[in-house]
């Protein structure tokens, strides 16, 4: 890598206090880096991973244009292992290997891994389990009874999420709280609370013990009794005439887990939170919810963003904005602020469910790594909000939300309702 030495720009966008701030608070320092210097060069990201003395550092995409262009360019791009993978902070390689499956691969080995996976995921599947999933948002709000206060991310956004994705995947009910316990600590490594004293390495390797553990079981017994879910689909899956390995399997588990839960479940409370907040939205969206409620979902997703950061490494010299990046260098996607580009969303500072189009980038800006759950997760979102505005029509807000710290997702750890 030849990259030069460069000064770094002077808004901190790297420091774990920058990420500690409230996503209210952040928004500023990324709406002057759109406005004054659309490409910009940081230091590298402050972590409690393995901080690495020759990383130069990283430049800031923040814009839509950048995000999506960088996104859809993988042949210039790449998030394989041999660039660190696709995490904005340096991650140890046993822990990418451990759980990132196809996220951190590029093609070819990407697109024939995903997919085995991907006609699982198509919105004609999706739309076989639909029933099933709107009967078990119906049975969470059963469970709520008729009046309380809760904490509406643990009672009510964390639960449709790990039951569907627990079915579709084959877990055993037993095992599901642990598991999803173990993929809710893989995105708070920089979470004091999450910590309680552990290092953030020390949690990610036993959230991942417990991962492996639990798909390795599944697996041999998979292999003994085939059933119509994914660990099986793994199990018998053939790339280039070969068997996944365990490990691989393992780490296709891992991915799936953390994907299938967290975003889902920040998307339902981001978007509550929203409606709390913007009360002339919900009782427009309540007017006609069946008519509405898809273009509420992309409204809560732009205005979420649940995913706020991914990384690519150039793999050759290129440009962009007339600036010459070198091979080897890392650029940072800030979804976030793509979501926030005032040269594509008209007013982006107000929540409006009307807004169409609305090409946001909460599924990632295109190209071959684009989310593969996007259709499972509206299907979710449509079937629990459904519940819950038209059965708990007086469910209020009581206080202030907790935001998990990090740089990666735009995580609510608790929400006090009541209803
Ligand atoms: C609101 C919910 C969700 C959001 C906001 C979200 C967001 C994202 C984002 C930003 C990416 C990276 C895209 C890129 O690099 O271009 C991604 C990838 C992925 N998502 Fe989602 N996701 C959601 C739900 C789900 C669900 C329910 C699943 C199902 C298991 C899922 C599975 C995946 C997988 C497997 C990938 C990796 C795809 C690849 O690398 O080829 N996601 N998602």
């Amino acid at each position: 890598m030849t990259t030069t030495l460069r000064p770094y720009d002077p808004l901190d966008i790297s420091s774990l206090a920058f990420w500690g701030k409230t996503p209210a608070e952040r928004e500023p320092a990324f709406d002057e880096l759109r406005r004054e210097r659309p490409l910009s060069w940081h230091r590298p990201v402050e972590t409690e991973l393995i901080p690495d003395e020759d990383d130069p550092g990283f430049w800031a995409l923040v814009t839509h244009a950048d995000v999506t262009a960088v996104s859809r360019d993988a042949e210039t791009w790449g998030s394989g292992m041999e660039f660190g993978g696709v995490m904005m902070e340096n991650v140890p390689e046993d822990i990418i290997e451990m759980a990132h499956s196809i996220l951190s691969m590029d093609d070819p080995r990407h697109g024939r891994l995903r997919m085995i996976i991907s006609s699982v995921f198509t919105p004609r599947r999706v739309k076989l389990i639909e029933d099933q999933i709107a009967a078990q948002a119906a049975a969470i709000v059963d469970d709520l009874g008729p009046s309380g206060e809760v904490n509406f991310v643990s009672a009510v956004s964390a639960r449709l999420p790990m039951w569907t994705i627990s079915e579709m995947i084959g877990v055993p009910p037993e095992d599901r709280q642990t598991f999803t316990d173990a993929a809710n600590a893989m995105v708070a490594w920089n979470d004091e609370e999450y910590l309680a004293g552990r290092d953030g390495l020390q949690l990610l390797f036993d959230s991942l013990m417990t991962l492996h553990g639990g798909a390795y079981r599944m697996a041999e017994e998979r292999a003994e009794n085939p059933r119509d879910d994914l660990i099986t689909a793994l199990v018998q899956a053939e790339v280039d005439g070969q068997k996944l390995t365990p490990e691989e399997i393992a780490a296709f588990f891992v991915l799936l887990s953390v994907a299938g839960n967290d975003t889902t479940r920040q998307t339902t409370t981001h978007g509550l939170l929203a409606l709390h907040r913007h009360p002339e939205q919900c009782e427009y969206l309540m007017a006609d919810f069946e008519g509405r409620i898809d273009r509420a979902i992309d409204e809560f997703l732009r205005w979420g963003t649940p995913v706020l950061t991914f990384k690519r490494t150039a793999r050759k010299d290129t440009e962009i904005r007339g600036r010459h990046i070198a091979a080897g260098e890392k650029a940072v996607l800030f979804y976030q602020s793509a979501n926030r580009d005032e040269a594509v969303f008209a007013d982006p500072y107000r929540f409006d469910l009307t807004r169409d189009p609305n090409p946001h980038v909460a599924f990632g800006g295109g190209g071959p790594h684009f989310c593969l759950g996007a259709s499972l997760a509206r299907v979710q979102l449509r079937a629990i909000f459904h519940q819950v505005l038209h059965r708990l029509p007086n469910l209020e807000v009581i206080g202030e939300p907790v935001f998990l710290r990090g740089n990666f997702i735009h995580g609510i750890k608790r929400l006090p309702v009541r209803y």
